[in-house]
């Protein structure tokens, strides 16, 4: 049975880096029925809406999204589509590991994060004012305890999944008393009914840095919508940059599957960009669907081909292409699945 699942290009790279990945996906032997549907900056310049309807049916439909990333206009224009596709479908946990792979340039070895971001509330919930008269601009930091409980939960329950020791809750309760505070409070109810995780809480400014210096002191996060948007960009930087970070978007019975990265305008088109980022996606997208062995097969494929630095994109100091890694990876899934 083939998995109905559907596919956004996206953006920039999107297009080059979605191509490599769904072909690594497919090497592991389990079948998609993708639904290729546009959205974002390319979707807004076809169509005139950056998010189609036929892509929010196609998604309502198959519950399942593997994503390209999408450009957002910055300071003006339509609001970020991605951040209305997580509310949509309310896609409240955000999952980001972090993990070192052989070769690659980041400034510590063996690094093994996890993070979970709350994804739909905080100050990403998007109601925002402008006074024009007084040119006063409000964005409201909206934090709900339905809304909080259940990505902390959330994160205590996929930690043991995951036989995670610790999870370290990051806030700024000390300024912002109501709604870091009442993220915090939640924390240290829910931490009780998981005895097997040692909690403790870390302010976000001294978070970064503490990550900075030594992130092997922890092991799994969890933290508010633009904290976790920041942090994983900062922790994609302990391991390579973001060409090597993926992620997941996981609602109630619904999940779409994105890199960290953006459509990087920088590089797009000349088939340079390293699309691991969403190779990783496309692993915790086969885990989600309890396709383990093909999970693990695109996960040992990886540090396989990581393990000759010949092999890797410009962005790791190497010299091959989107296409080219993305063919050298699938080809040793292949073997790997046999
Ligand atoms: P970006 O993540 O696109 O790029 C930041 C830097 O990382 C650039 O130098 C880029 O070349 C590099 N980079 C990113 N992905 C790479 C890859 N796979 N391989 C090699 N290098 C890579 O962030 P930026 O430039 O701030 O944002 C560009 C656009 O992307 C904006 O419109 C932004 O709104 C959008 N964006 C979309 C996201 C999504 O669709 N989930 C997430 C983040 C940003
Ligand atoms: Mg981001």
């Amino acid at each position: 049975m083939a998995y109905p699942a559907t596919l956004i290009p996206g953006d920039g790279i999107g297009p080059e880096v979605v191509d490599a990945a769904v072909a690594v996906v497919e090497a592991t032997g389990v079948e998609f029925d993708w639904d290729r549907q546009e959205a974002g900056m390319g979707a807004f310049e076809d169509t005139g809406d950056p998010l189609p309807q036929a892509t929010l049916d196609s998604i309502g439909r198959t519950r399942l999204a593997f994503k390209g990333p999408l450009t957002t206009p910055v300071g003006t224009g339509f609001r970020s589509i991605n951040v209305q596709i997580r509310q949509h479908f309310d896609l409240y946990a955000n999952v980001r590991p972090c993990e070192t792979l052989p070769n690659t340039r980041g400034p510590f070895e063996g690094v093994d994060l996890l993070l979970y971001r709350e994804n739909t509330e905080g100050l990403y919930a998007g109601i925002e004012y402008f006074d024009e008269r007084n040119q006063i601009a409000d964005s409201i930091n909206r934090i709900t305890r339905v809304g909080s409980e259940r990505i902390i939960r959330y994160a205590f329950e996929d930690a043991v999944r995951r036989g995670r020791k610790r999870l370290t809750l990051v806030h700024k309760a000390n300024i912002l008393k109501e709604t870091g505070g009442m993220f915090l409070r939640i924390g240290q109810e829910i931490a009780s009914d998981f005895p097997q995780i040692e909690f403790d809480d870390r302010i976000i400014d001294n978070m970064a840095m503490q990550l900075v210096i030594h992130p092997g002191k922890y092991d799994a996060i969890v933290t508010t919508n633009m904290f976790g948007d920041i942090l994983s960009d900062l922790m994609s930087g302990l391991v390579g940059g973001l060409g090597v970070t993926g992620s997941a978007n996981v609602g109630a019975d619904c999940a779409v599957f994105e890199a960290v990265h953006g459509s990087a305008p920088d590089i797009a088109g000349q088939g340079i960009a390293n699309p691991t980022a969403i190779v990783r996606s496309g692993a915790m997208m086969l885990q989600y669907l309890g396709e383990t062995d093909a999970a693990q097969a695109v996960r040992q494929a990886l540090f396989d081909v990581y393990s000759d630095p010949e092999n890797l994109t410009g962005d790791l100091g190497g010299r091959a292409s989107t296409s080219e890694f993305g063919e050298t990876l699938a080809a040793r899934v292949r073997e790997i699945v046999g």
